[in-house]
Order: C-alpha cells, then structure tokens, then sequence
C-alpha cells in the first residue's frame, strides 16, 4: 500500500510530525538532515508519541524514558527502548509529494 502523506515542505529539515492515515497506525514523519524517515508514533517500550520526542541527527528520543531510536532503521540505540521501531518506507515524487509504504 502506498499512501500520500504530504509535500516535502510540510517536513522541514529537524522537524517531526504525526499523521494519521486509514490502514495504518500513527505516525511520525520527520526529516533528518535531509533524510524523510517513517516510523511507528507510538514507542514500543510505553506509552508515549515520538513526534513529541526529540531529533538528534538521526537519533529520534523518545519523550517518556529517553529510550531513542535510528530513524534510518528503526533500530533501538539507547535503552530503555530495546525493540527496533516500526519503520516505513518513504518515497518521494520529483514534484516534492511524500508517500509511505507499508
Ligand atoms: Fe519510549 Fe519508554 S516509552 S522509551
């Protein structure tokens, strides 16, 4: 499924953001250097929405624990998180559309 989640402006380097879409869970979009990742909102260690976390190079941490994660894969680097993230595919258009696919 590929599913149209904005324009690249919408995603400014440093920022994050939560999107809803139908099909799938919340997400955080956000722009890493220039880098648009995907990743599942909600942590895998608790309660809490990554979008409100913080972007530290390509380090997401998250806002509840500090558990942080590689927006490149999802990967966890700092404990408590130790689960990889659910992470998504981004594509993006020459025109600048950004799309997701799960
Ligand atoms: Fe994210 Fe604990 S809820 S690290």
């Amino acid at each position: 499924m590929r599913v149209t989640v904005g324009h690249l402006e919408e995603f400014p380097a440093g920022a994050l953001k939560r999107i809803t879409v139908d099909g799938l869970p919340p997400l955080v979009i956000g722009n890493a250097d220039g880098t648009v990742f995907c990743l599942k909102d909600e942590c895998n260690h608790g309660e809490a929405n990554l979008s409100e976390g913080d972007l530290c190079g390509f380090e997401l941490l998250c806002p509840l624990h500090s558990g942080s994660f590689d927006v490149r894969s999802g990967k966890a680097i700092k404990r408590p998180a130790k689960r990889p993230q659910v992470r998504f595919d981004v594509e993006i258009d020459d025109d600048g559309t950004v799309h997701v696919r799960s």
